[in-house]
């Protein structure tokens, strides 16, 4: 049987930890104590899959987010504005205080063609050009999940449009929040510590560690049949999936007292290993679940 972390102070104190900088953020916004700040989410390289994961959010919800943590002037899937209108709604707060979320990697093949926001007065705004553009003049650039981190899918081989993460681009700090996609909580966190504190503690890879100071291996609620040498040997037993690839031991991410879609469930609990998305060199160092060994050409 699996063990709960749902009954541990230690782990509920963790998981209540956005909640209380939300609080703090609310408190501090209607005391007139922090200032409400402008936010430019941009959408590169990818799937959406990050906004989609934010908008699922509900620690606090993304109304809440956009209108009273922050004013959200552009993104490219929820704004109303388009064409060469966003992105006058963009340009428009490049001299104002502003923090900067990407989302994607920036493709930069081709000089930019395979990828680009929209065209303004004519000319396409490429990624590399918009990225340098507006991390220039953010109070803090945070990179939304793997693609934005350090290319993730976007980058897989053979990588034909040139795609990297935000910090191969720009010569300025990026707060890197991997995962695939990353956790709304994460993200929310992240954003309510900057706007009370700034800059939240990072590890050497500009992680926040409240989030990534640990391993999934760590906290996983199957570690007990680790430790006694328990291990499945077909996907569906309860017991230790590191013998069938689990990622765990080598993935920092709060996902076992986290959960996800709204604290319900995460991958071991459902019986699957952590594939290690939130690990630096997604997808592509995540063996035994990519492989390349009998592709040819690469
Ligand atoms: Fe959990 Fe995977 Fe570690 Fe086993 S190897 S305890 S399933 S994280
Ligand atoms: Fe990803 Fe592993 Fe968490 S696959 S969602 S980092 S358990």
């Amino acid at each position: 049987m699996e063990h709960s972390v749902d009954s541990c102070p230690l782990l509920n104190v963790r998981l209540n930890t956005v909640n209380s900088f939300v609080n703090q953020v609310n408190k501090g916004l209607s005391d007139g104590k922090i200032n409400k700040k402008n936010l430019i989410w941009l959408e590169l390289n990818g799937c959406s899959g990050n906004i989609i994961s934010l908008l699922n959010g509900g620690n606090p919800g993304f109304g809440y987010l956009i209108t009273d943590m922050v004013n959200l002037y552009y993104n490219n899937s929820l704004m109303a504005a388009e064409g060469e209108q966003a992105i006058d709604q963009l340009l428009s707060i490049i001299n104002t205080n502003y923090i900067l979320a990407v989302e994607g990697a920036v493709s930069a093949g081709e000089n930019g063609a395979f990828h680009n926001i929209g065209r303004w007065r004519g000319n396409l705004l490429t990624d590399p050009q918009v990225i340098k553009l507006f991390a220039e003049k953010a109070s803090h650039v945070i990179a939304v999940g793997a693609c934005a981190v350090h290319g993730g899918f976007s980058a897989a081989r053979p990588n034909p449009t040139g795609c990297a993460g935000v910090e191969s681009f720009i010569d300025r700090k990026v707060i890197n929040l991997p995962g695939c996609p990353c956790h709304p909580d994460w993200f929310t966190g992240t954003l309510a510590y900057i706007l009370l504190y700034g800059e939240p503690p990072l590890d050497s890879r500009n992680r926040p560690m409240m989030f990534y100071s640990a391993t999934v291996h760590d906290r996983c609620t199957r570690r007990a049949f680790f430790d006694q040498g328990v291990f499945a040997t077909s996907l569906g037993e309860k017991t230790c999936m590191f013998k069938l690839g689990c990622r765990g031991p080598v993935t920092p991410a709060d996902c076992p007292y986290r959960k996800w879609n709204q604290y319900v469930n995460w991958p071991v609990e459902d019986d699957s290993p952590c594939i290690g998305c939130a690990q630096f060199g997604f997808p592509d160092a995540m063996e035994p679940f990519i492989t390349y060994e009998n592709t040819q050409g690469e």
